[in-house]
């Protein structure tokens, strides 16, 4: 039996595809695993990647969310130790940040402080990136507190945007770079001497 030290609970709200990227990366890692995925939405298809991958799944809806602990309980009976968003439209309540101080991560598909906050979220990042002519957006990884978007920022890189791209052609680049560095860049906040 593997000696896993470190055990991720992904939150999403839609697609997870990036939770899929994020499981599949640490299928066979030596120390970290994805041990359960919530969700406050029971027609996402993040539950369909979850089970067709073999990781449990929980639903909650807003008041267990906001309003009890039983989200936080259920993340401590599976001995999570670190919590990463990957399109989670809610916002974070003040018990759970508190129940994981710094341990819980979030993606946003733009460079941020350009193109965050409350509303701006999937396509309408990049309809914004587009409508104000932008030549180059990203990806911003960073920490979760209270407010939304405005955590520590622990990782961004940038693409090109061109005046014939469309919100849709950005968003195909913007999640080419969230695959390819969302995983490292989970490995390497919990790990960080690997
Ligand atoms: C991603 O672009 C992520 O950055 C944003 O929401 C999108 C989620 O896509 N927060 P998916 O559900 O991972 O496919």
């Amino acid at each position: 039996m593997k000696a896993l030290q470190y055990r991720i609970a992904i939150f999403a709200s839609g697609s997870g595809s990036n939770a899929e990227e994020i499981i599949r990366y640490f299928k066979h890692h030596s120390s970290i695993e994805v041990v359960l995925v919530l969700s406050n939405n029971a027609d996402a298809l993040v539950l369909q990647r979850a089970a067709r991958l073999n990781v449990p799944s929980c639903i909650f809806n807003k008041a267990q969310f906001r309003e009890s602990d039983e989200v936080i309980n259920w993340l401590k009976e599976a001995g999570v130790t670190h919590v990463v968003l990957a399109g989670f439209l809610w916002l974070v309540p003040n018990n759970l940040i508190h129940a994981f101080p710094n341990h819980i991560v979030n993606i946003h598909p733009a460079l941020l402080p350009k193109f965050g906050g409350k509303g701006m979220y999937g396509a309408k990042v990049h309809e914004a990136v587009k409508a104000a002519g932008e030549t180059e957006t990203g990806i911003t990884i960073h920490l979760v507190n209270e407010h939304y978007d405005e955590g520590e920022i622990l990782f961004q890189t940038s693409c090109g945007v061109t005046s014939q791209d469309s919100p849709t052609d950005i968003a195909t680049k913007v999640n080419q770079l969230e695959y390819r560095h969302y995983p490292v860049v989970i490995e390497k906040w919990i790990m960080p001497s690997k």
